[in-house]
Formats: C-alpha cells, structure tokens, sequence
C-alpha cells in the first residue's frame, strides 16, 4: 500500500481500481504515512495557516428531502426559523469584529428567499464588507440565479455533489431529485466564476469503497477549488436513523487522499468531524485539512439546525467558538489566521 500512497504523493493521481484498493486495504500505519505525507504537501502550499470561515445557518426551511437530512421537509419536528437580512448583518458585523474575512450563507432550498432576496444581501454585505469574500451555499438552481447572486457580488459557492455514483445518489435522495442535476449545477458555477466547493458524506448508507473511489476521479476530473467532505451522522427523525454513522479514521484517511489529489484545494476539518470525535477538528488538520468554520448564527436559533444528532457548538456565542478553535489550532502547532483565504490556485 505504501507505494501507491508514494505514486499518489509523486503523480497526484491514482487509477480507480487503485483508490478503491487503498480505501478499501490500507492498515492503520499506510493511514499514519498517508496523513505525514498530506501534511508535507499542504505545507508547500499554506504552511501552519487555518483559515476560518463565519459560518450563517439563515434558514432551516427546506423544499427537498434528502433521506439523511434533518431539516427536510418531512421531519415534522423541526421547528422552523428565518433570520432576516438585519440578523444576517448582525451577524457580519459581530464576525468581523472578530477577524472573520469570509461568511458562509447556509441553508436549506427556501422558497421564501428569492433571487432577489438573496442578492439584496450578498450585495449589502459586500458593500458593507468589501474586503470579505461571501459563499452561498443554498443549494441546487438555475444558470440565471447562480449568475445573479455572483453579479450581486458572491463570490463563493458549495453544493457537494453528496456522492459521485448516480446508482449511490438515487439511494439517498427521493426521485424527483437527480444527480445530473446536481452535477450540472456545479458546472455552471465553474463556468460563472464562482470559486467551487464540492464534496460528499463519508459513511453514507449503502456507500462502498468503489463510490469513494468514484468520488475521487470525479474530484480529478471536476478539480474543485475547496472540498467540503465530513461523516454521515445519523438523525433521529429520518428514515436513515437506524444506520451506522461514517467513522473518524475512514473521513481522515478520505481527506489524505483529497490533500494529495489536489494539492491546492481548500479543506475543511469540518463540525461533522468534531461531533464524531472530541479531536476529531484536530485530526482533520494533521490529516491534510486546512479551513474551519465557526458557527456564527444567533445562539437562539443554533439548536434548530440539526442535520444530524449530537452536533457541536450549539450552545456557544461566536466568539468562544472563535477562541475555542484558534486554541485547538494552536495546540497542534498551527494558527487561525484572519484573512480571505483564497485557493492557492488550481494546478
Ligand atoms: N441546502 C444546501 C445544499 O443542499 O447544498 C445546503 C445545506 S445542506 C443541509 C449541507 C450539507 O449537510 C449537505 O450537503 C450534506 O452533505 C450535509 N448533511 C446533511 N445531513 C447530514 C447528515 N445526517 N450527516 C452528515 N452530513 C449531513
Ligand atoms: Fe464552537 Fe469549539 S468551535 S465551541
């Protein structure tokens, strides 16, 4: 196993049969040389800085089903919220203060925010904050709006892909949502401007090996500029509420693999990750990881946002999930640091 982790590290590149058998055989000291070696390559390009990323859960309405999720539209005991563009703002305001150069807008496909709504806000916070990047992240629409929302100043957007098996994809989504669809979206963004995030469940129910392995030639071939990836935790009110949830060493073996499939890509050691284990945001970074995301929504509405069971950081203001964070970084040898972020550049 060790010389195809050494062939990834050298070329950036494997075949599929080649990931599948990796992710599929590797041991638990392949894993340990995998993550030395992810590091190394993240270094060459970000040395010991984490960027941090203000993230504003503004609506938990959704119009989609997705079987895994919490907030979809059958779980009837999801008490709904909105905040609007004043608490959105409110929400900026405090997370500049607090170094934060990037702001996250998620939430579930809402009806209620319109094309227009959407861009009045990104447009009121870039001209509030001209020196901070906005990502949306609202799910799947058509080439009009993604190209509105990026005139009206996004510049950012993620939509994971949720698996790269059509097969896999249909499993975890009800029929009248289709992984052409969702793929097409992503490549309308690339082709806007946006800077991409893409991504997928590790664990997921029903996923194999060679799904995971499809995951990475489509990396290859869609070559994101950041790759949201994290554990399928499973939610109580959902029909998946009797799997397994994805486990902390198969996610951080996934993102060695993305750090030397993509040297460049922006990583997130992501709040799905810490929910599965303690130190798990921690392991993330020394697996190839190179980007939190602190919550920064109202701590009245944190509790309401539960794709999954157990999360994390619902109970803290913005500033101690700040703090809290910047000192888990510094206690393994690395610094939030308080600026955009951007990609280093696809290679
Ligand atoms: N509606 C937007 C979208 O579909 O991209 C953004 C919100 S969606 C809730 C954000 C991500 O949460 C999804 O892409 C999915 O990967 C993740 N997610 C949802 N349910 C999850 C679960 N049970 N475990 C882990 N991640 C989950
Ligand atoms: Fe929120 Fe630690 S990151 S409390």
């Amino acid at each position: 196993m060790k010389a195809l982790i050494d062939k990834l590290y050298s070329t950036s590149s494997l075949t599929k049969e080649e990931y599948t058998k990796l992710i599929q055989h590797h041991s638990g000291s392949d894993a340990e040389y995998l993550y030395s070696l992810a590091v190394k390559r993240r270094k060459e390009y970000y040395g010991t800085d984490v960027y941090i990323r203000g993230l504003i859960e503004f609506t938990n309405y959704c119009k989609n089903d997705c079987l895994y999720c919490g907030i979809r539209r059958s779980n009837k005991n999801t008490e709904r919220y909105r905040l609007d563009k004043d608490d959105i703002l409110a929400c900026c305001e405090q997370g500049y203060g607090l170094g934060f150069r990037t702001f996250v807008l998620q939430g579930g496909e809402d009806p209620y925010f319109t094309d227009e709504r959407i861009c009045d806000i990104v447009s009121s916070i870039k001209s509030s904050y001209p020196d901070c990047a906005v990502t949306l992240s609202i799910g799947e629409k058509e080439h009009a709006s993604y190209k509105a929302f990026f005139d009206a100043g996004a510049d950012r957007y993620l939509l994971r892909h949720e698996t790269a098996d059509n097969n896999h994809y249909r499993k975890l989504h009800p029929s009248e949502m289709s992984p052409e669809h969702r793929k097409q979206c992503l490549y309308d963004l690339k082709a806007i401007g946006y800077q991409v995030g893409c991504g997928f469940m590790v664990g997921s129910p029903y996923q194999t090996a060679e799904n995971l392995a499809d995951d990475m030639m489509f990396l290859k071939e869609f070559r994101p500029h950041m790759v949201g990836i994290g554990p399928f935790i499973s939610q109580h009110d959902t029909p998946f509420s009797d799997f397994e949830s994805g486990t902390l060493d198969q996610t951080l073996f996934m993102l060695g693999l993305i750090r030397l499939t993509l040297p460049y890509v922006l990583l997130p050691s992501t709040t799905a990750l810490g929910t599965i284990h303690p130190l798990g945001r921690e392991k993330g970074v020394l697996a190839g990881a190179n980007v939190v995301m602190p919550n920064l929504s109202p701590v009245s509405v944190r509790k309401k946002y539960l794709l999954y069971d157990n999360k994390i950081c619902t109970g803290d203001e913005a500033a101690e999930c700040k703090n809290c964070l910047q000192m888990r970084m510094r206690s393994i040898g690395y610094d939030v640091v308080s600026s955009r972020g951007d990609c280093a550049g696809i290679k």
